[in-house]
């Protein structure tokens, strides 16, 4: 709900869990005067204190003792009486940069406008969301700034975003237009950032804060595998499941900047946006720059709180198509068993094993286009290549479909190699700057998708591959960062805009093709989660999570991924071991149970398995059937971090509460240790729940509150129940390093 007070001047944003205020002043600013728990009034005006300390900074207005510095702000330029890191900074055709940005109006919508060319959640019926769009302007300049914010009130989210348009006559270049900022009249909070690198992606980092900027930022022309478009402030008390926390997060796949700076007041400003670094935007007499959307997320239900609003809001109003909603196939991928030595004898030998498991969907990885056979060539010329392929594409995807499996495709459309037909037609399509050198990542070059021609060989290109057969899932790979940022056909102007330019195209290209294939299910990589970000999963409702498929790091990047994106989105896979990126060695229902914590598949030489192997792939292919909608679309919970124990839990609840699966980890055999228990969390405490293992009746609370006794087998004891999990599944028995075990509960109709 959307209130305005006339009185106040004070606008009034509702959630279901939250408020968040803001006030126009008498001067025409847009103050910001509250965001947290829900409110009954609109009336915050003894918070405005009209005077204030003194200071170095001028005053607003010259009125004497009044400056913006010390106020909240909720969208501040740069230039007049507020110095601190500002959230839109323009540059003029006269060479200035001061702004005063002014209220002139507001409107609110019902529903939600969506987003030109950018990926934004939406609505599927008015009434789901209201939309305030509040206009200021500088007056001087003749440019104004709309500010979105739509109030999910169900999900309990903002989502904000900004408009920039220029109605002077003169060109005015845009150096920084940040989606979000919110002012903070303190700065006691701690910062959460998922960071990390290549194959260790989105770990957990919490540091308080301190004086001064702190920022999580890519430069990369992705969001990247070192940093994710996520910050959170949190207050020092705020756990798992308490405390506040005050979280933004961008719809946006490129460059991006999440900023904190605490001033000499200790007050917090929080911001994200685009990266202004290596970004302008030119903005000519009449036209408009759209900025990407920010969801803002409070929860006073800590950490918990924060996620499933973000799971929920994500899985069901940012992720679009018929895959949405529908369970996920289990998958097979040829990737870590074949690389790129393979035939379609070998394929089909992996496909039919796959099939004879139960597995649902054959994905062919790298190598089987062009004149690919290892990673030097071959990227953008998208026609099998039949010598590995024998007979063509048609024939293998066909002979697959006849296993009872579905046929999925591997792609990096973004790219070209200097080695491949498409680069030696056009030389000029990859991003590069004449004289420099055209830097190659694993023998590649970025295609320049800020051209059209480029997006509309890439969409013609992968059409007439997925028109060719009966693909009905493609993997879209990206594997390099971007470097010599440059387009061959714009003027030197608009250079800086290349990165940007670079990621409309891309949405471009991404909507185009998802929509003339709407029953293909899309998983989006980067080199595992180089861009596991909001943006991609507007088009594409899966990402393959890491490039590491060690059941061990696993649980780091699976626990730290879904503080913002829901479950349905990871894929998470099976593999050999000596795993490929650690060579650890894990037992094999460790492997199981850590991939059941998204999209479960394979990705090693299922032909090669043992016999117990074997029926250990049967069994763990049957039983996550059986829980994947809970897996898939329930809540999840974290319950004990790998990031602080030697003990990872984590569960899925239905949404009704009537089921429930329970996973632990153990990552170092103990000796004589405590025996451990977990406590359930989410569940109904006046149900009984059945232990579909055992069939032991427990109470909800008892679940929750005593705690389920994980079967440890001591050294030098025995196991405390059966050896069996579930039919076939032989149990893994809490023993040695890298133990693991799953529960799976049903509430009892009594
Ligand atoms: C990087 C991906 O993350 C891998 O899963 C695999 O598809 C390779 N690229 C193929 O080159």
């Amino acid at each position: 709900m959307i209130l305005f007070n006339q009185e106040t001047k004070t606008f009034h944003l509702k959630t279901s869990k939250t408020s968040y205020l803001m006030k126009v002043l008498e001067t025409g600013h847009l103050l910001h005067l509250y965001w947290g728990r829900p409110l009954k009034s609109e009336n915050l005006d003894y918070t405005v204190r009209r005077k204030d300390w003194f200071s170095f900074v001028a005053n607003t207005d010259n009125i004497d003792a009044f400056h913006l510095e010390s106020k909240e702000q909720e969208y501040p330029g740069y230039g007049s009486t507020d110095l601190r890191s500002p959230a839109i900074e323009l540059e003029f055709a006269d060479g200035t940069s001061a702004t005063d940005f002014r209220y002139v109006d507001y409107k609110v919508v019902d529903g939600k406008p969506a987003l030109e060319g950018l990926p934004a959640t939406y609505v599927e019926a008015d009434k789901e969301a209201q939309t305030l769009i509040i206009t200021l302007t500088d007056k001087v300049k003749n440019v104004d700034v709309e500010l979105s914010f739509t109030v999910f009130e169900e999900y309990n989210a903002i989502a904000r975003s900004v408009k920039v348009i220029n109605k002077s006559a003169d060109d005015v270049k845009i150096q920084r237009v940040l989606s979000a900022n919110v002012d903070f009249k303190d700065s006691k909070f701690e910062m959460i950032q998922l960071s990390g690198s290549w194959a260790r992606e989105r770990h957990i980092i919490r540091t308080p804060l301190r004086i001064g900027g702190q920022c999580v930022e890519s430069r990369r022309g992705a969001s990247s595998h070192a940093q994710n478009p996520f910050m959170a402030l949190v207050r020092k008390d705020a756990t798992e499941t308490n405390g506040d926390v005050y979280a933004m997060s961008l719809v946006y796949s490129g460059n991006f900047l999440a900023n904190t700076e605490v001033d000499m007041y200790s007050k917090a400003r929080m911001q994200i946006g685009i990266n202004p670094f290596d970004f302008t935007w030119l903005l000519k007499a009449g036209e408009e720059f759209q900025a990407p959307e920010a969801v803002l997320v409070y929860s006073n239900e800590g950490l918990t709180g924060m996620s499933h609003t973000y799971q929920n809001l994500y899985g069901k109003r940012l992720m679009r198509g018929v895959w949405r909603d529908k369970a996920r196939p289990v998958l097979i991928n040829n990737w870590e068993a074949t690389y790129f030595d393979f035939n379609e004898t070998k394929i089909k030998e992996i496909a039919k094993q796959a099939s004879e498991f139960g597995i649902e969907l054959f994905v062919l990885d790298d190598g089987w286009f062009g004149e690919r056979n290892n990673d030097d060539r071959s990227l953008g010329d998208w026609f099998v290549n039949e010598n590995k392929i024998r007979g063509g594409l048609k024939k293998l995807v066909d002979e697959i479909n006849g296993m009872g499996m579905k046929f999925g495709l591997w792609f990096e459309p973004e790219m070209v190699c200097p080695i491949s037909k498409l680069y030696e037609a056009h030389p000029d399509w990859c991003l590069h700057i004449e004289g420099r050198t055209r830097s190659t990542a694993r023998r590649q070059l970025i295609l320049d998708l800020s051209r059209k021609e480029v997006c509309d060989y890439i969409i013609k290109s992968v059409s007439d591959v997925l028109a060719s057969a009966n693909i009905e899932y493609v993997k879209w790979d990206m594997n390099r960062n971007m470097t010599e940022i440059g387009s061959a056909v714009l003027p030197a102007e608009r250079q800086r805009e290349v990165a940007h330019r670079y990621m409309l195209g891309l949405y471009h290209v991404m909507d185009e093709i998802t929509s003339r294939f709407p029953n293909v299910l899309f998983e989006s990589c980067s080199g595992g989660g180089g861009r596991f970000d909001p943006g991609i999963l507007y088009y594409m409702p899966q990402t393959w999570t890491s490039d590491d498929t060690d059941a061990i790091e696993r649980l780091k990047i699976q626990y730290g991924t879904s503080m913002v994106y829901p479950n349905v989105a990871m894929g998470c896979h099976v593999s050999a071991v000596p795993n490929h990126q650690v060579a650890r060695i894990t037992p094999f229902a460790t492997r199981g149970i850590s991939a059941m914590c998204g999209n479960f598949g394979y990705e090693l030489d299922l032909t090669k398995l043992t016999g117990e192997e074997k029926a250990q792939t049967k069994a763990q292919v049957a039983f996550y059937k059986e829980v994947r909608e809970l897996i898939q679309f329930g809540d999840f919970y974290r319950i004990q971090s790998p990031f602080e124990n030697n003990e990872t839990a984590w569960s899925f609840v239905a949404k009704d509460k009537s089921e429930a699966v329970v996973s632990f980890f153990r990552t170092l055999a103990v000796p004589n240790d405590n025996l451990a228990t977990i406590c359930a969390v989410g569940l109904d405490a006046d149900a009984i729940y059945e232990d579909m293992r055992t069939g032991k009746l427990y109470g909800g609370d008892e679940l929750m509150y005593v705690g389920i006794n994980v079967p440890d087998k001591v050294v030098g004891g025995i196991a405390e129940e059966g050896t069996e999990l579930f039919a076939g599944m032989p149990s893994p028995v809490i023993e040695g390093d890298y133990a693991a075990f799953i529960w799976h509960f049903k509430k009892v109709n009594k």
